[in-house]
């Protein structure tokens, strides 16, 4: 992977904002995949501010709460109408988050790897990473070929999510996710990372041993990655 250590986050998200730029500047209908959490929000406030039409664009969210009341605004898909889809300027109808499809949640999976393959796979993957090395939802001990699938959150993640929730009680325990393997099939991926929190897995994932124990290291296996750190999330790198 390029490794690009950043002085803070709105470098960062200049950054990864460029990339995207030059994808969709090359293909107005580009297909992007959108991480939510906090990570990204710079990359999404730098990308509006280039004020290009994004129209055309199409969107695959990497994962969605299961369970959640219909509208809440925690969900992945008000995250994403919130934070992506109405400042960038995006057609709603052209942004998928896995278990959209109204179809029976057993099959919601396939149906989301089925839609990513039609629109001719993701050209660019935003990507954050858990304290416990997961992207998307991947917890620790995910397959490294798989596909999107439902997957039970680990404490450590509901822990790290109950800040945008009332209540621990009130994050899910259950979720839909790309997989590793759905990941992997993106053309070029942006991971970015902040914080001392952040630091171990970004070592992990950059520099250590491709292993389902640290899901983000299976970047490792991707020819097109740019990780974008700042100085304190790069702390562990060699
Ligand atoms: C979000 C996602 C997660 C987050 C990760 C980091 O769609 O898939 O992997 O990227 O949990 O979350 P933040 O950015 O809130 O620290």
């Amino acid at each position: 992977a390029e490794v690009v250590i950043v002085r803070d986050e709105e470098e960062a998200g200049r950054l990864a904002s460029a990339q995207i730029a030059a994808v969709v500047g090359q293909k107005p209908d580009a297909v992007l995949g959108f991480a939510t959490g906090s990570t990204p929000l710079s990359t999404y406030r730098a990308l509006a501010e280039r004020r290009l039409d994004l129209s055309a664009v199409r969107g695959f969210a990497l994962d969605e709460y299961i369970g959640l009341p219909p509208g809440h605004p925690e969900s992945y898909r008000a995250v994403i109408t919130r934070e992506v889809v109405e400042p960038l300027g995006l057609d709603p109808d052209l942004v998928r988050v896995p278990g959209d499809d109204g179809g029976p949640l057993a099959q919601a999976g396939e149906s989301y790897e089925r839609a990513i393959a039609e629109a001719g796979g993701v050209d660019l993957q935003i990507l954050g990473i858990g304290r416990t090395g997961h992207i998307g939802f991947n917890e620790p001990g995910s397959s490294l070929a798989s596909p999107t699938r439902i997957k039970t959150l680990t404490e450590r993640t509901r822990l790290d999510n109950a800040r945008f929730f009332d209540s621990l009680d009130d994050v899910p325990r259950h979720c839909i996710t790309q997989g590793l393997g759905t990941i992997l099939r993106a053309r070029r991926l942006v991971l970015l990372a902040f914080g001392e929190a952040k630091a171990e897995a970004v070592a992990g994932a950059v520099e250590g041993p491709v292993t389902s124990s640290l899901p983000g290291s299976v970047i490792q296996l991707h020819p097109e990655v740019m990780v974008i750190v700042d100085e304190a999330a790069a702390s562990r790198l060699a």
